[in-house]
């Protein structure tokens, strides 16, 4: 660059040079011939002037040479470094140039290169940390989000959208969207939405033993064209997202059984006072054989009735947060002895074995003793109901580091894998029929979970069919 910079200069200044002195010998010439002088002297002052002059040009041109060779290495340096500053802004290094020499055109161009490479550092850098930003908030989000480009293929997902739809660890970016997704009615959507269709929405079911229900939507990116900033019409890819709504769904059920059960709760016993009034009004009263027998039901219904507007009374309390909780330290070991010897009467009835196994040094726990009791009650009574004669149920306690954990086990029918999770909602019963029978409500273990709750612990149930149950619950250590 700088060779050639400076043969280029030199030759033109060595040209124009040589066309001045060659301009001037012939002048000279001329008016030396002028003079009236023999040929002789002529030539040898022509001779003399052209060697003066010969040596004039050399000196000028060496001089001039040197200069421009000087001008040159310095021009030539200066654009090397605005050649590095370019290539440095090309790989995202946007630190100014030093601004040295001559105030001149060169000087201008390195400032305003200057004023540029400030401005695209900060939009570059406001860029990168608003992309760190979204897609740190896109990899935390619960939903599964995924982002599909015009070609069908998968370029960004988070961690939530591989869970719900098995991608795999390994599969890369920009995967064929069907390769990886195998859900039918996801890939559906993402090409409605591919083909421009706006607020696609569906439903998936994703699990086999614990099914999982999820709202899709699938909505088309469209780019903005930057020339005109207006949004293009054909989208540019699509955006998906999974939302878990598998316990608003639970829920939307629960609220809709409840309404059933309760109206099937006070019907059944109803229809049966109702009945067995209108027999006994019917002429069964002076039945002496059968009248009582019939004032026996409707007493029993009656009571059953109660036992329900009691256990719905207590269950509304409760989830209003009206519960009269008077927390205090609680022996478990006392709760443990009244509740059994409650249970005793009817167990042994059955031929039920009650064992209880408390250490002596067991700490107390911080709860209310007669909300305490209720659950532990609660559970006695179940296991005694649901064991068949001749069982055992023991009662277990044990402290952890914070809490105290008691677990009543029992000997008997045992519970389906799939209702154990629905039997602390509200009327859920295995067997409906056969708990109606013997006085049951379903709200017992509805209620003993409040309450559990309310003391700041947890309840829950292990069970296989045929073989028993075990029910734990925890509450938290008196400090
Ligand atoms: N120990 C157990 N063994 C087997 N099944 C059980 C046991 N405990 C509870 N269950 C099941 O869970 C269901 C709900 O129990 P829950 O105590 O809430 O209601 P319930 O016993 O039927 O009536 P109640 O409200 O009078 O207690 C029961 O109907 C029964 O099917
Ligand atoms: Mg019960």
């Amino acid at each position: 660059m700088r060779a050639k910079l400076f043969s280029k200069l030199t030759l033109i200044y060595v040209s124009l040079l040589a066309l001045l002195c060659f301009a001037v010998d012939i002048a000279a010439e001329r008016d030396l011939r002028q003079f009236d002088l023999n040929r002789q002297v002529q030539d040898a002052l022509v001779s003399n002037v052209r060697l003066r002059i010969l040596i004039i040009f050399l000196c000028v041109a060496a001089l001039g040479a040197a200069a421009l060779l000087l001008f040159s290495m310095r021009f030539s340096a200066r654009v090397r470094k605005i050649q590095e500053f370019l290539t440095r802004m090309g790989a995202g290094e946007f630190r100014p140039m030093s601004v040295e020499g001559p105030h001149d055109d060169l000087t201008l161009l390195i400032e305003s290169a200057n004023a540029t490479a400030e401005r695209l550092g900060h939009t570059i850098r406001s860029l990168g940390s608003e992309r760190d930003r979204s897609s740190a908030i896109l990899r935390s989000m619960v939903e599964g989000v995924g982002v599909i480009d015009a070609r069908e293929h998968l370029v960004f997902w988070n961690r939530a959208f591989a869970d719900i739809l098995n991608i795999a660890p390994d599969a890369g970016d920009g995967q064929p969207v069907i390769e990886v997704v195998r859900n039918t009615a996801v890939l559906k959507l993402i090409r409605a939405a591919l083909k421009g269709e706006d607020a696609l929405k569906g439903n998936i079911t994703t699990g086999i033993v614990q099914l999982r229900m999820f709202a899709v939507t699938a909505a088309p990116v469209r780019a903005t064209d930057a020339a005109n900033s207006q949004i293009g019409e054909k989208p540019s890819g699509a955006v998906v997202v999974l939302h878990d709504v598998t316990e608003l769904r639970r829920l939307e059920r629960v609220r809709q059984d409840f309404v059933a059960n309760v109206s099937h709760e006070f019907k059944t016993p109803l229809t049966a006072i109702q009945g067995f009034a209108e027999t006994l009004l019917g002429g069964a009263l002076e039945d002496h054989k059968n009248n009582r027998r019939f004032l026996e039901i409707i007493r029993d219904h009656a009571a059953q009735l109660a036992r329900v507007t009691d256990d719905l009374l207590k269950l509304a309390r409760i989830e209003a947060g009206k519960l009269e909780v008077q927390l205090g330290p609680v022996s478990v070991a006392d709760v443990v002895d009244l509740c059994t010897e409650t249970a005793l009467l009817r167990a042994q009835r059955k031929g039920i074995v009650v064992e209880a196994e408390i250490p002596p040094d067991l700490p107390p726990v911080r709860a209310d003793a007669r909300l305490l009791r209720e659950v532990l009650q609660n559970l006695l009574d179940n296991a005694v109901q649901y064991t068949p004669l001749g069982g055992k149920i023991e009662v277990h306690a044990e402290a952890g580091p914070c809490e105290v954990t008691v677990a009543v086990s029992d000997t008997g029918i045992g519970i389906p894998l799939a209702d154990q999770e629905r039997i602390f909602e509200r009327f859920y019963r295995v067997d409906a029929a056969r708990s109606r029978e013997v006085g049951g409500t379903g709200l017992g273990l509805s209620i003993a979970r409040h309450i559990v709750e309310t003391l700041g612990g947890k309840i829950s149930v292990e069970s296989e069919v045929g073989r028993g149950s075990r029910f734990s619950f925890s509450i938290p250590k008196a400090a």
